[in-house]
């Protein structure tokens, strides 16, 4: 199921909270940054936490402060660099998803990054980088796996140069800094933030039984040498990957979660969670929807809305259905 959460959809619940300058907004599941991303651009203040490695450096990235003549120049002198074969130093992991050629590109453009850049710069350039590996790759994700799949790959170069336009166009539309945004690793079970801090949060937690955020990413981490989280500080994830999600824990987690942002939450704080129902293969479809409710109740919380935004069925492995899986967004209250 892919999630619905976007960038319009944040947009239209900050407008639709009257959130402005002097706000403050919390993401505890912040992701790749949609919530700050669109914080920044309407000039509303917003902290994001996140356990995932990867997650918290492409955030970062994203909303880095950067010169955008500087890193015309830095991108203009990597892509004007003439190839020479560098060390290929990757796992047999990685060599799978990759031909040779491809692999010495990433390689040679990594090392020259470590050359020219430094700090948020060279961050950038990474972040660009692995893109464009993306782009250049025979990898798929299949859930939480990694699989292979032959196809004709474009040049890396010319995927680079593209990604890097992009990703400085976007520097330059968000423009200078119109908000104060900060991304911290943290663990939304355990919020590290005073009570009574956030005027709302706008947040999509990870969905029960969907493992992906421990194993799926593995490819990108290795060409950054990023570390994969630790499997228990995932939210509902058992501690051992191959096991089958466990509801129980999911919801015990998401408990947590919901009684930490009831405590971090000002009075009169709106809220915004993006759920969706589980699918498992033996069990069928397991409900959130009403145990969210009640466990954000239970917190102290008001519920405004529970909109249903998406319906699924939920099949097995041979496409047997099982029953129909909702995507829902809820909408809570501290009184
Ligand atoms: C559904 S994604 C959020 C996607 C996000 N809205 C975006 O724009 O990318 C859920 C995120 O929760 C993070 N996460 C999982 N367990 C967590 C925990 N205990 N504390 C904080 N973040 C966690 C995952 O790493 C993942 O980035």
């Amino acid at each position: 199921m892919k999630e619905a959460f976007s960038r319009d959809l944040v947009v239209m619940l900050i407008r639709g909270f009257y959130l402005g300058k002097g706000n403050s907004v919390l993401d505890p599941f912040c992701g790749v940054g949609t919530t700050l991303l669109a914080c920044k651009e309407l000039g509303v203040d917003c902290w994001g936490y996140d356990v995932h490695p990867l997650m918290l450096f492409v955030s970062r990235v994203k909303l880095g402060e950067y010169d955008v003549r500087e890193l015309e120049e830095v991108s203009r002198v990597l892509l004007a660099a003439p190839f020479e074969r560098p060390e290929v130093r990757a796992s047999d992991f990685l060599r799978r998803f990759f031909p040779q050629h491809v692999l010495e590109d990433i390689f040679f453009f990594k090392g020259k990054i470590e050359e020219i850049g430094s700090g948020a710069i060279r961050d950038f350039l990474l972040t660009a980088l692995v893109g464009a590996a993306m782009e250049c790759t025979w990898a798929r994700r299949d859930g939480a796996a990694v699989k292979v799949r032959m196809r004709k790959l474009p040049p890396l170069r010319e995927v680079l140069s593209r990604r890097l336009s992009w990703m400085r166009d976007d520097v330059e539309r968000l423009g200078v800094k119109r908000a104060s945004i900060t991304v911290k690793e943290c663990d939304a079970r355990r919020m590290d933030a005073d009570d009574e801090t956030f005027d709302a949060v706008i947040t999509s937690p990870p969905y029960l039984g969907k493992f992906e955020y421990a194993r799926a990413y593995r490819v990108e981490e290795e060409i950054l040498g990023l570390e994969p989280p630790s499997p228990e500080k995932l939210l509902g994830s058992p501690k051992n990957p191959e096991e089958v999600a466990d509801p129980e824990l999911y919801f015990n987690d998401l408990s947590k979660v919901v009684n930490e942002m009831y405590r971090v939450c000002k009075p009169g704080a709106d809220v915004a969670l993006l759920a969706s129902d589980g699918c498992f293969p033996k069990r069928g479809v397991v409900e959130v929807c009403q145990p969210l409710r009640t466990m954000a109740e239970r917190a102290g919380f008001k519920t405004r809305r529970a909109l249903v935004i998406n319906r699924r069925f939920c099949t097995s492995p041979s496409r047997r259905k099982l029953g129909i899986s909702q995507e829902y967004i809820f909408l809570l209250r501290k009184p």
